[in-house]
This record gives structure tokens, C-alpha cells and sequence, in this order.
């Protein structure tokens, strides 16, 4: 299988040595806005390279991945549905609500499958999670805790683009969020701050935020998120039931120092970067994107999963502007 890769920045060159690396993959070849970093990429990698998306798609592949910075996304996966090709698309679809409802209706109406990279969704620790949830095995559930918690910033360009602390980094959570619970988000209360470096607040953006969230069932969630963890990049999940509580990323990498006197829990070492944190997880999505492609199965999480997850991000932005709770009905479905 031949597949084309757009975009080789930090995840898109991550991305490319996973490809390169599948029994499924015999042809890899990059592209990037910035043609000396394809070229240079192709040559550490020895795979091939195409000076525009255009000419890597006109020579012909089996899947394209689109790790391209978010606004490059929509552009392109309307490039791949066009060319009937089998499409990965990072997170976030695109940068706006509008792009993303039109993307949703393209998606919904074409046979070309497109699949949406929400990593978690292959971790263990997630799966393991949704089984509990869904077999009962933690009673009725009335509480979730999820956060994400970044080392340190990308770099100050990234903001302006990246669509803002919810819709680039909470999105993870209201994806998993979903996964895991199996129940709808239908009401947000956020807010933000910005004690970091002043480009977030120069972009309209925060470095810290925390929503509370309704799910359809009742359940209530709290979420935290912030671009600043000098101890670590530290991702949880946490389920309270009646019956028990299950904790995803609650193994010896956990970024916090214990109080108690003589606990030497987490033993380390901790997680720096999402790479490290979700490396199986980054191996088996491009593993099941490789299967999408080959036509061996459905997408596992697709661009309508991904619209669900945006009109969330969406409100707790309208909330921390507008300082009230907002349902996520108020945000457009289709
Ligand atoms: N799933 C995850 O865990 C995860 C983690 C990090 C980033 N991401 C997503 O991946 C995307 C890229 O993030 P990043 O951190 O690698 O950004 P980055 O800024 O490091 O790299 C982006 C690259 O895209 C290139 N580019 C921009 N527009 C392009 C276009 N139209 N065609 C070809 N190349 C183009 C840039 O030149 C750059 O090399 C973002 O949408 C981000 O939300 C997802």
C-alpha cells in the first residue's frame, strides 16, 4: 500500500516513521508547505517526497494523512474525498464550527471513508475503562474527572491557528469523554486563564481552563486542562461509581510527587510529551487507518464523532466569553 502523508512538523514526522514502520505500509511518501523539511524528512526516512499535495495526490496512493497545522486541514480532506481516497485527518477537522458542519455533510455523503485522529481511543487504559463502564462493573456511574495536562507550550505560532485551548486540546476529552461513558455532553460551564506567556492572551486564547460538564445521563464531569505541567505531560481519566472507580494513566509514569510520608508511588519514569505518553496508542490508530484504507474495516471514528466533540469545545468557548452555562444545543448540529 502506498500512502501519502501532508504535513511533517512535530506529530506529521512522528506520523511518518510510524507509517514507514507498518508490515502494511510498502510506500511512503511526504509532503509540507515548507518543501526543504519534506526533503530533508524523505532523505532521514528514505521514503519519497512530492513538492505539493496536488502531485502527491496525482501520483497516485492508497491513503492520505493530513497532519498538516489545523487550517490546512479542511482543504485537503476536501482534496482526498474528491480523489475517492481514503483519508486520516488529525484532529481538529478544522479551525471553525462552520468548516467543520460543511466537512460532516461532505463526509456523510461520500462512500470515501474518512477516519479522525482521536488517539485515545486506542489506548488500553480507554478501553479498558469503556468495557467497565459498559458491563456495569462500577456500579451506576455519577462522576467523571479528565484531564490534560501539556509539559509546556508549542510554539508561540502555534496559538493564533490551533483554534484555542478547548477546541485543540479539551477536544481529546470530550472525544474520550463520549467513548468511554457512551452518553452525550449536553451542557458546559467553562472558564480560562492565562498566566503564561502573553501570546495566548494576545490570540484571544487562555493556558488553563476548567469546565464542568452534563452528560444526557446525568453524570457530572469536571475538566482540566492546561499547556503549562513543568512536571510532566499528564493525561487521566477517572470514573466514580457506586460500585468503584476506575483510573486511566494511573501507572508509575504519573507526573505528581505524593505528600504522604514513605510513598514512593509513582516510581517513574514520567511522560515529557503526548508522543511518549500515547506511543501504542499513535501505532495501533495508523495500524487501523492502514485496515480503513485496504477497505478491511469501517472508520473507527469519523468526521460526524468529530463534529460532536467540536460543538463541545465550541460552547465552553461561547461560556468562558459569555461567563454562563451553555447547552450544547445551542451550538449547530448540522
Ligand atoms: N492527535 C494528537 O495527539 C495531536 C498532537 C499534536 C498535534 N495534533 C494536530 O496535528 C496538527 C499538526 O500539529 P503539529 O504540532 O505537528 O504542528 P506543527 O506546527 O509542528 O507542524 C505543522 C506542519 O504543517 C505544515 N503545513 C501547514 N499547512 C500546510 C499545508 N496546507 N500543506 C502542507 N503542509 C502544511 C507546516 O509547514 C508544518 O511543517 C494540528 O492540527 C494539531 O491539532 C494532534
Amino acid at each position: 500500500m502506498r500512502i501519502g502523508l501532508a504535513g511533517v512538523g512535530r506529530i506529521g514526522a512522528f506520523h511518518a516513521e510510524t507509517l514507514r514502520s507498518l508490515d502494511t505500509v510498502d510506500e511512503l511518501v511526504v509532503t509540507d508547505l515548507d518543501t526543504a523539511a519534506a526533503r530533508s524528512l524523505a532523505e532521514r526516512l528514505g521514503v519519497a517526497h512530492a513538492e505539493t499535495s496536488e502531485a502527491l495526490l496525482a501520483g497516485g496512493v492508497d491513503g492520505l494523512v493530513i497532519a498538516t497545522a489545523t487550517p490546512g486541514h479542511s482543504p485537503l480532506l476536501r482534496q482526498g474525498l474528491e480523489a475517492g481516497v481514503p483519508t486520516f485527518c488529525e484532529k481538529p477537522v478544522a479551525s471553525t464550527l462552520e468548516e467543520t458542519l460543511e466537512l460532516a455533510k461532505l463526509a456523510s455523503a461520500s462512500d470515501v471513508p474518512v477516519h479522525i485522529g482521536f488517539q485515545r481511543r486506542f489506548d488500553q487504559g480507554y478501553q479498558r475503562a469503556r468495557q467497565a463502564v459498559h458491563d456495569g462493573e462500577l456500579g451506576f456511574v455519577h462522576t467523571v474527572r479528565a484531564n490534560t495536562h501539556d509539559q509546556a507550550p508549542p510554539h508561540a505560532t502555534y496559538i493564533p491557528t490551533s483554534g484555542g485551548l478547548f477546541r485543540d486540546c479539551s477536544i481529546h476529552d470530550f472525544d474520550i469523554i463520549r467513548f468511554v461513558t457512551g452518553q452525550e455532553i449536553v451542557s458546559v460551564y467553562a472558564t480560562g486563564a492565562n498566566k503564561g506567556a502573553s501570546f495566548f492572551s494576545e490570540a484571544d486564547d487562555v493556558d488553563t481552563a476548567a469546565a464542568v460538564l452534563t452528560l444526557d445521563d446525568g453524570t457530572l464531569v469536571t475538566l482540566s486542562a492546561t499547556r503549562y505541567n513543568g512536571a510532566g505531560h499528564d493525561v487521566r481519566l477517572e470514573v466514580i461509581g457506586s460500585d468503584g472507580t476506575m483510573g486511566v494513566g494511573y501507572d508509575d509514569s504519573l507526573a505528581v510527587t505524593s505528600a504522604q510520608e514513605g510513598v514512593d508511588f509513582p516510581k517513574g519514569p514520567r511522560h515529557w510529551s503526548f508522543m511518549e505518553r500515547f506511543l501504542p496508542a499513535y501505532r495501533s490508530e495508523l495500524t487501523a487507518f492502514a485496515e480503513v484504507a485496504s477497505g478491511s474495516r469501517p472508520s473507527p471514528c469519523t468526521v460526524d464523532d468529530a463534529l460532536q466533540a467540536f460543538r463541545v469545545a465550541e460552547a465552553c468557548e461561547i461560556s468562558r466569553h459569555e461567563d454562563r452555562m451553555v447547552r450544547i444545543d445551542e451550538v449547530a448540529a448540522t
